[in-house]
Formats: C-alpha cells, sequence, structure tokens
C-alpha cells in the first residue's frame, strides 16, 4: 500500500491515537552496518523526525513525544554527547518556522539544565517561537528519566505541604500527573520502538500505564511515514480493556 492509502485507511479508521510517543532507537548499529562511526546513525536519525513528525500531524494526533537523549545517556562518551547535542540544536533551529507554519508547539521534557547553554538556548527560544500553536504538540525528552521525573515531582508534592499548601490525604493520581513534566497531555496512547528493543529504558513509567505498544526491527534512520502508518494501523485493530471486560461477553 502506498503512504497515501495508508493515511487514507488511517483517517477513515476514526480511532486516531490522541498520543504517539517514540524511542528512537538503533542509529549506532544503522552505522555499524554500514562500517561508518555512530555519529553517522544520529546524522541520519534526523530524516526519520522530519518524517514522524509531518506524519503525526497529517493524520490529526495531538501529542507525539519523541525520546531524544535519556538521563543515562549521559554516560555515553563525550564525543558522541557533542555531536547530539550539536545536532539537536541544528535540528531546532531549521525546524523552528516549519513548525510554526504547520502549527506544531515544541515542547521540552526533561532535566533541561544539564543540557548544553547553546542547545538549550535554541530550544527556549523554538519554544517561545511556537507557543501559540494549537494544531500538535511535539515534545522533545532530553535529558529526561522517568525515574527522574518522579523524584521531581515528588519533591515538588513535598514542598507544597512543607509549606502547608497540600493535606498528604489529597494526593492522588491527578495530583502526581500535575507535577509530572507532561502536566496537560493525554497520556500517549501507542509507543513505538524502533530496532527491536523489548524495554522502556526509563521512559515514561508513570504515563504508560495503558499504553498500546508497537515494536519494530526497523531502526531508526530508516523509519519513516509508511513505518509510522503501519503501527498507528496495528494500533487501530486493537481492542483496549483498561482492565474492564470485551464488551460483547
Ligand atoms: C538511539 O540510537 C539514539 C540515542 C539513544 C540518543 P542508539 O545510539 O542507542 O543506537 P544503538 O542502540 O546503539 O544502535
Ligand atoms: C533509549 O535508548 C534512549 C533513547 C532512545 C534516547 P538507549 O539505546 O539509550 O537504551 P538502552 O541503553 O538500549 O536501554
Ligand atoms: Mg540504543
Amino acid at each position: 500500500m502506498s503512504e497515501q492509502q495508508l493515511k487514507e485507511q488511517i483517517i477513515s479508521g476514526g480511532n486516531i491515537p490522541r498520543h504517539v510517543a517514540i524511542i528512537m532507537d538503533g542509529n549506532g548499529r544503522w552505522a555499524q552496518e554500514r562500517g561508518k562511526p555512530r555519529v553517522f546513525g544520529h546524522q541520519h536519525g534526523m530524516h526519520a523526525v522530519r518524517a514522524v513528525v509531518e506524519g503525526c500531524r497529517d493524520v490529526g494526533c495531538e501529542a507525539l513525544t519523541l525520546y531524544a537523549f535519556s538521563e543515562e545517556n549521559w554516560k555515553r562518551p563525550a564525543a558522541e554527547i557533542k555531536v547530539l547535542m550539536r545536532l539537536l540544536r541544528h535540528y531546532i533551529e531549521r525546524e523552528r518556522n516549519n513548525l510554526r507554519e504547520n502549527d506544531i508547539r515544541l515542547q521540552c521534557l526533561g532535566r533541561m539544565e544539564k543540557v548544553a547553554p547553546a542547545a538549550r538556548e535554541a530550544m527556549e527560544e523554538a519554544m517561545e517561537y511556537t507557543s501559540s500553536c494549537s494544531s500538535m504538540v511535539l515534545n522533545l525528552a532530553i535529558s529526561y528519566g522517568s525515574r527522574a521525573e518522579i523524584v521531581d515531582a515528588v519533591r515538588a508534592l513535598g514542598r507544597e505541604i512543607a509549606t502547608g499548601k497540600l493535606d498528604p490525604g489529597d494526593i492522588g493520581e491527578e495530583q502526581i500527573a500535575e507535577k509530572l513534566y507532561t502536566d496537560g497531555l493525554p497520556d500517549p496512547d501507542l509507543l513505538i520502538r524502533t530496532s527491536g528493543e523489548m524495554r522502556i529504558s526509563n521512559f515514561l513509567l508513570w504515563q504508560i500505564a495503558y499504553t498500546e505498544f508497537y515494536i519494530t526491527s526497523v531502526l531508526w534512520p530508516d523509519f519513516r511515514k509508511a513505518d509510522l502508518y503501519e503501527a498507528i494501523l496495528d494500533f487501530q485493530k486493537r481492542e483496549r480493556r483498561f482492565g474492564m471486560v470485551k464488551s460483547s461477553v
């Protein structure tokens, strides 16, 4: 099926995932297969980023969250980190106008204070530049760790308790969710991981309680709109029960 046909099938199927999250994995292996350094894979991964942003926007998703750099990725060699940060900055500087033209708001999730100032400033500037856009939110998870996010949320709640603003008995799921970096976003409906790895790698642990998983062996630099559409079509065939029983039984 062509990309266009896949897109039409998704739209006619209704049930569009409101929020898609992607663990973009396999850049290093993609480069290795070509006898190139790992950063070559990161460079080519940018084509896939562009494709999924456009693809999600075209079928009407409200939010797309891309896992770009984990809290644990800081343990990688300094030279690789430097290239990743430079690529992020270039992506944002290049795509800023395109995002605004397509009415996409950029947001960053993670401990941004650890990010090099040049990359951080470019992101803050692009977030401001796209702040009034409302067709879709593009979340870049950078310096992101889900456990760190939960730690930050617990600290914020603790501060409110210490100042008497909050009673511990009033803490419910909603109060916790409000303190996460994803406050205001629906939980992901669909989580895609490329490169065949069957793990979560500290991504959105709280938010994926009832998310549908889709794992593909495609390496991230090869991932294109058609691959995204296949994942969404697969999602549309699933029956989500949220702990209940099938409506027909
Ligand atoms: C994903 O590709 C990109 C980041 C984690 C930043 P990897 O760099 O993890 O590629 P593999 O998993 O080693 O192939
Ligand atoms: C997860 O990929 C993080 C990102 C995609 C940014 P990793 O390649 O870092 O995950 P592990 O180490 O294989 O679990
Ligand atoms: Mg990896």
